[in-house]
């Protein structure tokens, strides 16, 4: 049973840390003019109204991008991905909140390939109402059996994003496990993984990275933010990256730009970020 629903969390802090590291590898791909493949194993609605009752609920993106938005200058680096936003907003207010397939299908060239799949079928319905169009293949399917079924892709370079709720524990299993595959059909793919810092109690977040450093990819790269202190009990106080094969400069690029963003998203003073490489 799926209850997850990403439109009670659009813009937060995680997808703003999330949709910048996407940016910047979409940006990096797209250096090049040959074209590359994007597979989003778990895409969500596509992109979120803001004004909906379930973002308002608690209106996460006012700690997350509504901090940014109006400050555009002071994040240069961030110019791709606030492209990304603004192709979703008619004027220059926060009304709309791309999820990664947006963000994904605003640096999409005609020679780049999209794959999106998404298990929940109201999800998948919009995801269909947002993005079905040509270049994109959109799978109303199980995200990690997919993605080892999609692999190799055609274009043979490119980037895959795991975005799993992790409501379920065996999650962080099934991304070990599908990444152990996915290193053997394809190992020289990019690999975007998203998880998130929890709670003393119940956070998982080290298993996972030790897990991940160890599966044969030659990089990994991982970058944490977390906006307040970590509870003893439950809560999320923020999350992290690892990207397997990274591309050029990507750290160089979190160097910059964690601090200042570590600062904007801070919600007391425990907040902060790290940025190591596991291998
Ligand atoms: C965190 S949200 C994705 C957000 C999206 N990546 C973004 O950044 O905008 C996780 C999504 O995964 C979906 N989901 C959960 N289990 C899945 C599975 N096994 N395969 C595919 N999708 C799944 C949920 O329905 C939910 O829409």
């Amino acid at each position: 049973m799926l209850s997850y629903r990403h439109a009670f969390h659009a813009g937060n802090h995680a997808d703003v840390l999330k949709h910048a590291v996407q940016a910047f590898i979409l940006e990096s791909l797209c250096a090049k003019d040959k074209g590359y493949s994007y597979i989003d194993t778990h895409s969500g609605a596509g992109g979120y109204a803001l004004s909906h009752e379930w973002t308002q609920k608690k209106a996460e993106y006012a700690g997350g991008i509504a901090r940014l938005w109006n400050e555009p200058k002071k994040w240069p680096q961030l110019a791709g991905y606030f492209d990304a936003i603004h192709a979703m907003n008619s004027s220059e207010s926060l009304e709309n909140y791309p999820g990664s397939p947006l963000v994904a299908a605003h640096f999409q060239r005609p020679q780049d390939r999209l794959t999106l799949m998404e298990l929940h079928h109201n999800e998948v319905e919009l995801l269909r109402q947002n993005l079905g169009r040509d270049g994109v293949a959109i799978h109303h399917r199980d995200g990690f059996e997919g993605l080892v079924g999609l692999l190799p892709p055609t274009p043979k370079r490119g980037l895959v994003l795991i975005d799993p709720p992790y409501e379920l524990k065996e999650d962080y299993r099934r991304v070990a496990d599908t990444l152990k595959k996915a290193h053997k059909r394809w190992p020289i793919g990019i690999y975007a993984i998203w998880y998130p810092l929890l709670a003393k109690a119940v956070d998982r977040s080290e298993g996972l990275k030790t897990a991940l450093a160890n599966l044969g990819f030659e990089q990994a790269l991982c970058a944490e933010l977390s906006v307040q202190a970590q509870a003893d009990d439950f809560g999320m106080h923020g999350s992290g990256m690892i990207v397997l094969n990274p591309p050029w400069k990507l750290d160089e690029k979190l160097a910059e730009l964690l601090p200042a963003l570590s600062q904007a998203l801070a919600q007391d003073n425990q907040a902060g970020f790290t940025l190591e490489w596991l291998k």
